[in-house]
């Protein structure tokens, strides 16, 4: 199943803002309708993204050559933390003198390299994790294939350890303020028939020391140089509490998460949003935070698996 595609001229995506209860498809063949999407997380997920940004270039050449480099300016900062939908957006505008066939055909390329980077991150990270018992693992956010065109990273994991029959339970933070925990991987693990128990975020950090997790596993939205990654604001505290409970801290993302022209955490936009998803009040809504490589056990990409705890960069 791919949560994002190119059908018949048009970009045909889930829409995620409405599940679990209703699983409704969007056609969108304006690119600034994609940006509301991806502003509005219709589509979310750091490859997603990506194939958002790819796509929507393609959408935009298919239309009016023209207008191709203001759409796809405006796709590439329709949100800042996920390198990949910058990434997706500029490979695709690469093509954009060969003509609107050799740019659909990159913005494609885009979508299978992610589809096959998520199984190989799968098998790469089962590997690392799968060595003996059944495994009781934590996740934040959602990372399966809601999130990545297809499979996932940190779910991809759990589903290739769960084909093995090495998935004991998993934890899902339920994330708030937008619930993707709550309402989009705990849909993916119910289909994929794993035991899970949703968990309010605030009790992640009791569970992972009541001995109830044996490893914390997260996907990324960029992770920089020395191995500071972005994700979801909240999982710097699960790779705290995974640190004093002596328990893994594993970060699963393609390689082009990876961003190598940011030194460090500190250069990473983090994406502000809406105060009201998260009070009817005065709020402050970060939704993204960066946990410090010290604190990464390991990165699993399909290509890699680096170790920043241990002083290795990305
Ligand atoms: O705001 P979102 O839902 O787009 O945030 C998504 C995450 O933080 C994911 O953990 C990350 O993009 C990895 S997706 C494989």
């Amino acid at each position: 199943m791919r949560c994002i595609d190119w059908v018949d001229g048009a970009v045909v995506l889930i829409d995620q803002t409405l599940l679990p209860a209703e699983e409704r498809w969007l056609r969108i063949t304006d690119p600034d309708e994609l940006v509301d999407a991806i502003q509005r997380l219709a589509v979310r997920g750091a490859p997603a993204l990506g194939a958002a940004g790819a796509l929507g270039v393609a959408l935009a050449a298919a239309r009016d050559l023209g207008s191709v480099e203001a759409a796809a300016a405006r796709l590439r900062s329709a949100r800042p933390t996920a390198v990949n939908l910058a990434r997706g957006a500029d490979r695709v505008l690469s093509r954009l003198p060969d003509g609107p066939a050799a740019v659909l055909a990159e913005a494609r390329s885009v979508l299978e390299e992610e589809a096959s980077a998520s199984r190989a991150i799968g098998e790469r990270g089962a590997d690392l994790l799968g060595g003996g018992a059944p495994v009781r693992l934590l996740t934040h956010c959602n990372t399966g294939w809601l999130a990545t065109v297809e499979w996932g990273t940190a779910l991809g994991i759990v589903t290739v350890l769960h084909e093995r029959g090495l998935v004991e339970r998993v934890y899902a933070d339920e994330t708030r303020p937008l619930l993707q925990g709550a309402r989009l991987t705990a849909y993916e693990l119910a289909a994929l028939g794993v035991d899970h128990r949703v968990i309010a975020d605030g009790a992640a950090a009791s569970v992972i020391a009541r001995g109830l997790v044996d490893a914390v596993v997260v996907g990324a939205d960029r992770i920089a140089a020395n191995g500071d990654v972005a994700n979801k604001v909240g999982t710097y505290p699960l790779a705290l509490a995974a640190a004093r409970a002596g328990i893994p801290f594993i970060v699963a993302a393609p390689e082009s998460t990876v961003d190598p022209a940011t030194a460090t955490g500190a250069g990473i936009e983090i994406e502000a949003r809406d105060p009201a998803e998260v009070f009817a009040g005065p709020a402050y809504n970060p939704a993204f935070d960066v946990t410090p490589a010290d604190l990464v056990t390991a990165v699993v990409t399909e290509k890699r698996t680096v170790r920043p705890a241990e002083g290795e960069s990305l």
